[in-house]
């Protein structure tokens, strides 16, 4: 088998062309797992994973935890608020007791960019970065390339747009770099306000009418509006964001007529995406949580039991 030389995954920046075929080539051989009567192999028994979620979290909590659980790891879940760190101790302090017990991974979400980097030059255990403020969540991006992959048969030459807050979006900036690391055709849209200045440089096209942006694309990738993470109002108000930008059935049609709608969640309903549209026949949103926990179980396996792939079966 060939060779994942990663001991954290920190972002897709790090990830070669090869190394992100083998973590979708991988998912793919262990997807159907999730669908045996007996929902486990024996892969990483005797390995621990510690889930350490300072944010709020739905799918890439409850995916990493289903994923090492399948996989026959010990699994150990940490939020904030149940920590520590509310009496005042430090990421690394915390991060430093975690390593005295020996984890052999730590998956980290942490509303700070680059919190996953500190911790995985203070510790041993391998780091998987599950969302760090707006910087990256390369998992999400891992996932979305294997749900396009999967639908579309491909990667490479497929028109994609994503649409919505470019700028606040860690899943927008993993998967410019997947994407177009992977060949396809990446057209990002949104609010001025909310499109990274320099966004040429990032090897995008800009175009900022929606309406426009999906036109013959294979790919759109709508994201949530994200006031939390919004220091200032970018647009007037929710009505008019969902009006100019909200993706619906009539800016649809401009798209090809086998594309799929993608979107991380959560969703708001009605404004970056109208309800019809979400469980629409394009809508491959479930599939996505589902590949979910077939990439982090991929994941898992090339960072701590990557040797081991006889065990597999
Ligand atoms: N896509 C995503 O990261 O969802 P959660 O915030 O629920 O994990």
């Amino acid at each position: 088998m060939k060779g994942f030389r990663h001991k954290d995954l920190l972002g897709m920046g790090q990830l070669s062309v090869e190394d992100i075929e083998l973590v979708l080539d991988t998912a793919e051989s262990l997807k159907e797992i999730s669908q045996r009567e007996i929902k486990k192999v024996p892969t990483l028994r005797g390995k621990s994973v510690v889930n350490f979620f300072y944010e709020p979290s739905t799918r890439t909590r409850t995916s990493f935890e289903m994923a090492a659980k399948r996989l026959s790891a010990d699994t150990v879940s940490l939020s904030a608020t149940g920590s520590s760190m509310v009496k005042g101790e430090t990421l690394i302090d915390t991060a430093r007791n975690l390593q005295a017990m020996s984890p052999d991974l730590i998956v980290l979400r942490h509303s700070s960019s680059g919190a996953p980097h500190l911790l995985a030059r203070e510790v041993k255990a391998g780091i998987i970065n599950a969302g760090d403020g707006i910087n990256e969540h390369p998992t999400q991006a891992l996932l979305d390339l294997y749900t396009i992959r999967e639908r579309m048969g491909k990667i490479k030459g497929l028109k994609t747009a994503i649409i919505g807050d470019i700028e606040h979006s860690r899943v927008a900036r993993s998967n410019i770099i997947g994407l177009t690391k992977m060949g396809a055709e990446v057209t990002i849209s949104g609010p001025p306000t909310m499109i990274p200045l320099r966004a040429d440089s990032l090897g995008v096209k800009v175009v900022y009418d929606p309406a426009e942006a999906v036109r013959d694309k294979d790919v759109i990738m709508v994201l949530r509006i994200q006031l939390e993470r919004q220091s200032k109002i970018l647009f007037p108000s929710v009505r008019e964001y969902s009006a100019c930008f909200g993706i619906t059935k009539e800016i649809l049609k401009r798209a090809r007529e086998d594309a799929i709608i993608m979107h991380p969640g959560p969703i708001n309903r009605g404004v970056e995406l109208a309800s019809d549209v979400a469980d629409g026949p394009h809508s491959v949103i479930l599939d996505q949580v589902a590949n979910g926990v077939a990439v982090r179980m991929a994941l898992l396996y090339l960072l701590i039991g990557g040797s081991r792939s006889d065990d597999i079966d």
